[in-house]
């Protein structure tokens, strides 16, 4: 089934096109990897699919939803988790408020009765709790949960930021550069994360920049250079793309 799809999505800034008419699909249960040098347009394109921007131009379908002005806490709530390439966790919380507060999305109990520890709310809230548990279970980061999130080093903060993610109950994650300043290790281990969550029933679209991650996770690989979309295949085809490769080289191979 086909998950997400977008057609001529455009967004201009002023003069500059980010993302130019680019047409795009992901299927339940793909690991679809966008990639393209810096500026190409990759966080531009989540941003529209997440409703932080409105596209110039084209649509955006999810499941059999058309996204338009959509604002972001009801594409959340629609089904659609992300992580951000600038880590954004709530700075005062522990591991476990973070994840929990993802959970929120998916409860009844509004957020006054949650704060003065309502009745109602006090139930709801063991539940949150119980399946944040299970979510930092599920990424090794239990025996780290009352940690101040911001506090950790980079790589846990990054699972951090999936785990809230994946509190949503997203039927679609978009994870923005997971490995970004991680070391060989860690990015191997990011590797091993990203393709246990898809085993657990989640479809996933990543944009990434490291080319041994990405050949060892994706389905198929998206390519976008400029805005524009100039390759898209299975991941031995892209390796070998003329026009992909003149994309990376042309820019000292950086990226
Ligand atoms: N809010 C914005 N206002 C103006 N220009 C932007 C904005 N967001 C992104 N851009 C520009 O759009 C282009 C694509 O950026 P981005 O989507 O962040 O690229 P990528 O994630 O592929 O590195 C860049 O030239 C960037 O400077
Ligand atoms: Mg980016």
């Amino acid at each position: 089934m086909r998950i997400l799809e977008t057609k001529n999505v455009t967004k201009a800034f002023g003069g500059l096109v980010a993302v130019n008419d680019v047409d795009f699909h992901i299927e339940e249960g793909e690991i679809v990897s966008l990639i393209g040098p810096n500026g190409a347009g990759k966080t531009t394109f989540f941003n529209l699919i997440t409703g932080i921007y409105e596209p110039t131009k084209g649509e955006i379908k999810f499941l059999d939803q058309f996204l338009k002005k959509s604002k972001p806490y009801e594409i959340t709530k629609l089904g659609i988790g992300r992580t951000f390439q600038n880590i954004r966790l709530f700075s005062s919380m522990t591991v476990l408020e973070n994840v929990m507060a993802g959970q929120y999305c998916r409860t009844k109990a509004d957020l006054f009765s949650a704060i003065f520890k309502l009745p109602n709310a006090r139930k709801e809230e063991d539940r949150v709790m119980e399946k944040s548990l299970e979510i930092l279970d599920f990424l090794d980061l239990k025996k780290i949960k009352d940690e101040i999130a911001v506090s950790l080093p980079y790589g846990y903060q990054r699972r951090v930021e999936i785990a809230r993610a994946l509190a949503t109950e997203p039927k679609l994650l978009l994870l923005d550069e997971p490995a970004a300043g991680m070391n060989t290790g860690e990015k191997k281990e990011m590797q091993g994360i990203i393709r246990k969550i898809r085993d657990k029933g989640f479809t996933i679209l990543v944009i990434e920049h490291d080319m041994k991650l990405v050949m060892g996770i994706s389905d198929r690989i998206v390519v976008l250079d400029y805005g524009n979309k100039i390759a898209e295949g299975l991941p031995q085809e892209i390796q070998h793309n003329e026009r992909v490769i003149e994309a990376y080289l042309g820019k000292g191979g950086a990226a």
